[in-house]
């Protein structure tokens, strides 16, 4: 500090006041000297003329503001001449998370940025080391969820196109298309899944494979942009049109996923909404529904899973003028329960509130066009915003929302999870808009799904296993402990080649851990009948009452 503080004056040889910092920039010089002399009364009061050489010195000493220049705490960092430019207000920053910005010095000397260095050289970084953080908060997470059953491990689960629901158990990484004499492939093989949301097959549908071949061999592989930078194909347009149409809303809108749909639509709602608007939320919402409301620091009440009388009693506790968000989901993926969406809709009509409804366990499987159990209940139009899913019935990936065109437009020109990301491939696109295509069109898939599963939870009832009974296509097993859950779906793989992967917290509270299984059409009835013995048997083997 002193060696530059000193390299200033001794630069200044003229006669007059200021040119005793000559040596840096005139922009520099004009601001920081406006800066000092506004802080600093020390800087105020002082006459600064050529022969001044100490004033580095006593300015350090003596003048708080100088300290704070030159402290290495970067929140300190006072603000350095800019041109126009240099500190602008990025639109989806808070002002507050606005840093200032360096300037680019012409020429003269970057005092910050030596400062720094000298800084970081010679003070050793104040708190707890990171190799502390590493082992206590890392590694002290992951030792706990070890021993306490909530660790996960991934299996490798290489599904066999057109042999649907049968996979490839992986044991090593070797690509599975690659000839076996090239590699030595340790694998169990053709395991049955029981476990997939891919509920109606579509994942091995020919026209969806079909759709994405020609996809790739017109548009090749990546999208190359966001949707405002060359990302918008004419297929991301037309799978727009198709959901819309599906849940009879005017428009919709792509999303990398319905996680980042959920997420990022909900806090952006809320910003163009009046200030002050409640949201009304289900207390089994998915993490994603969560982490919107959170994030849009809105206001919110949380009611008793699909409970109308608490919602109707905190409702009518509500301020009348303030509007309001009903947040909720079709199917709760975890127990399989319904919501009662007639009776939340009235709800919403009487105390004036917007519904938002995430059907992402109901689209393409529920409703004569695959538009949800809305559709399915008559009920489309009650709805304001349905989010869905291309990842799960659809068996493709990517998520959406559909709503008014005034909605949606505003959505799609403010929401940064759909601004700032690329768009999704063509090629997922083009096996998604086939996908929706037939599943508008076809039922099969949807009867015999429903019909598969009715037979498993009557199976599962008659072997006296614990069913958590569910009006959905979500069969629920409970079986009570995180460890056992684990070692019981274990067991399945390696003695009955079954995949059914424990669902443990925090996918599910701590207690009722479980078994998700979902029975669709590419499951046969021998399938079904193998599950339910080899899951009694199961039951025995741990002791476990049925
Ligand atoms: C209710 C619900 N909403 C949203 C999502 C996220 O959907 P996606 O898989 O498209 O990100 C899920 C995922 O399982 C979900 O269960």
């Amino acid at each position: 500090m002193n060696t530059i503080m000193t390299s200033i004056a001794a630069a200044s040889t003229g006669s007059t006041n200021l040119q005793l910092l000559s040596g840096i920039n005139e922009r520099f010089l004009r601001s920081m000297s406006h800066n000092l002399r506004d802080h600093c009364p020390f800087l105020r009061s002082m006459t600064i003329t050529a022969s001044t050489t100490t004033l580095g010195d006593n300015f350090q000493k003596k003048c708080p503001f100088g300290r704070a220049l030159f402290h290495t705490n970067e929140d300190s960092h006072v603000l350095l001449p800019t041109s126009e430019d240099s500190v602008r207000t990025a639109h989806f920053h808070n002002a507050a998370d606005v840093q200032t910005k360096q300037p680019k010095q012409d020429h003269g000397v970057d005092i910050l940025g030596l400062l720094k260095m000298k800084n970081h050289s010679s003070h050793k970084p104040a708190g707890l080391s990171k190799e502390h953080i590493r082992q206590k908060s890392f590694g002290n997470l992951i030792d706990n969820m070890k021993k306490n059953g909530t660790y996960r491990t991934f299996n490798h689960i290489d599904r066999k196109n057109g042999s649907f629901p049968l996979a490839d158990n992986r044991l090593d990484l070797k690509p599975s298309h690659i000839s076996s004499s090239t590699y030595n492939q340790e694998a169990q093989r053709d395991i049955i899944v029981w476990c997939n949301n891919d509920y109606l097959g579509m994942g091995q549908n020919k026209l969806v494979l079909e759709g994405m071949k020609n996809t790739i061999d017109s548009f090749g592989a990546g999208s190359g942009g966001t949707r405002n930078i060359s990302g918008t194909t004419s297929i991301h347009v037309l799978l727009e049109k198709e959901l819309a149409e599906i849940h009879q809303k005017e428009s919709a809108l792509l999303f990398s996923s319905c996680y980042a749909a959920n997420a990022s639509v909900i806090p952006t709602l809320m910003k163009i909404m009046p200030p002050g608007t409640t949201i009304y939320s289900d207390e089994k919402n998915h993490a994603s529904l969560i982490e919107g409301i959170r994030n849009s620091g809105a206001p919110r009440k949380i009611f008793h899973h699909n409970d109308l009388d608490h919602l109707r009693e905190i409702l009518s506790q509500s301020d009348p003028e303030v509007p309001k968000m009903i947040i909720f989901e079709s199917v709760y993926s975890m127990d399989g329960t319904i919501a009662p969406i007639k009776e939340i809709c009235d709800l919403a009509d009487q105390y004036n509130a917007f519904t938002f409804i995430d059907e992402v366990h109901a689209v393409g499987l529920y409703g004569p066009h695959g538009g949800g159990v809305a559709e399915e209940r008559g009920l489309l139009d009650r709805l304001d915003i349905v989010s869905g899913t291309l990842g799960k019935a659809f068996g493709m990936y990517g998520g959406y929302i559909a709503a008014d065109s005034v909605l949606i437009d505003s959505i799609r020109s403010t929401c940064p999870g759909f601004i700032f990301t690329t768009s999704l491939p063509p090629v997922v696109v083009g096996g998604a808009l086939e996908s929706v295509r037939y599943l508008k069109t076809h039922g099969e898939e949807r009867a015999i799904a429903r019909e598969n599963s009715l037979t498993l939870k009557r199976m599962l009832r008659e072997a006296k296993l614990p069913l958590l009974e569910s009006e959905s296509h979500i069969v629920p097993v409970i079986v009570g402990d995180a460890k056992l859950c684990k070692l019981m779906s274990d067991a399945l793989l390696t003695k009955y080649k079954i995949y059914v992967q424990p669902i443990n917290y925090p996918t599910v509270p701590k207690g009722p851990e479980r078994f998700r299984l979902t029975a669709t059409p590419v499951h046969s009835i021998k399938d079904i009948t193998y599950l339910v013995q080899s899951l009694s048997k199961l039951w025995k083997e741990f002791g476990l009452s049925q």
